[in-house]
């Protein structure tokens, strides 16, 4: 059954808007960023969330990007892929892969999915779901696409860890995101609520999802200043908020700062949860 299409709030316009732009003028720089960053076992976020829809057939990735995670489902197995984006530039990377010339990539929203009821044996989703607006709607198109007994595993920011370079980073930052101007000001990306354990049962529950089951890991960007410098920024979009001065005031701030945190080889820990949420349709 399809879910009746409701308009958009222009909140949700124009973040969509900001972030189409955003990725189409540089797609293909978060998969760059989470090869960066593994866990300390050495497996990446993209594998930690294909691991838990392993022996999943028919895979959907709401807000693919490049494909990145869509590559690392076919590579354990999954083997018809799907994946929607807002940016027709990261789609256009993704299109390019060699292990994704058979999959289904779609321009579109993740609320609104140009996909038939009851097509995926999974719906994943990897640092995409606390940008959207209206998520409850992203529940209820997951359901529906979905078959019984189907699998939904999204990960989400969990926040840096504390006494960490990341964390030092966001502390100098903030002051200046701030003080943005108007023009400069990010819209609200996201639904505004924290995607926490509690919240996704609220948001998923009324579309039929089983409590999901929760895991916390933590990413390591961890590097010399410069490298946790250049991590930093390519994982923050308020960085588009600061004009070169401030950007180079900011750097200066967190060069300055940093050797606090610094070991004997010159290096610094820079770690950010990732939080991974996982449920289910009932089978029948
Ligand atoms: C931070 S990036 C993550 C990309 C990819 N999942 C990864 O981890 O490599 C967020 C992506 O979600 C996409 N996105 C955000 N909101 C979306 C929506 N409502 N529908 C479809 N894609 C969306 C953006 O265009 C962007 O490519």
């Amino acid at each position: 059954m399809t879910t009746t299409p409701a308009s958009p709030s222009s909140t949700a316009v124009a973040a969509e808007a900001f972030l189409r732009k955003f990725h189409d003028n540089g797609p293909g720089q978060q998969s760059v960023g989470v090869q960066g960053a593994p866990l300390a076992d050495g497996r990446t976020g993209y594998q930690v969330l294909a691991a838990q829809v392993a022996g999943a057939r028919r895979v959907l990735d709401l807000g693919c990007a490049d494909g990145a995670l869509l590559e690392v489902l076919g590579a354990a197995g999954a083997e018809e892929l799907a994946g929607i984006d807002l940016s027709g530039q990261e789609l256009a990377l993704a299109h390019a892969r060699p292990a994704l010339r058979g999959a289904d990539l779609r321009q579109g929203r993740a609320q609104e999915l140009p996909f038939a009821d009851g097509s995926f044996d999974a719906v994943v989703s990897h640092m995409a779901l606390m940008l959207m607006h209206d998520v409850d709607r992203v529940a209820a198109e997951a359901a529906r696409v979905l078959v019984p007994g189907g699998r939904f595993a999204v990960a989400v920011g969990g926040g840096a860890v504390e006494g960490q370079a990341v964390r030092l980073f966001l502390e100098l930052a903030r002051p200046y995101f701030r003080a943005a101007p108007p023009e400069r000001s990010l819209p609200r990306l996201g639904s505004g609520r924290l995607l926490t354990r509690e919240t996704l049962d609220e948001l998923f529950g009324p579309a039929g999802f089983a409590p999901v089951s929760w895991e916390t890991v933590v990413l390591e960007m961890g590097g010399t200043p410069e490298e946790i410098w250049a991590a930093a920024t390519r994982s923050f979009y308020n960085m588009v908020e600061l004009d070169q001065e401030q950007t180079a005031s900011l750097r200066a701030e967190f060069l300055a700062a940093v050797p606090a945190l610094l070991d004997a080889d010159g290096r610094a820990a820079a770690g950010t949860r990732l939080n991974i949420a996982t449920t289910r349709l009932p089978v029948t």
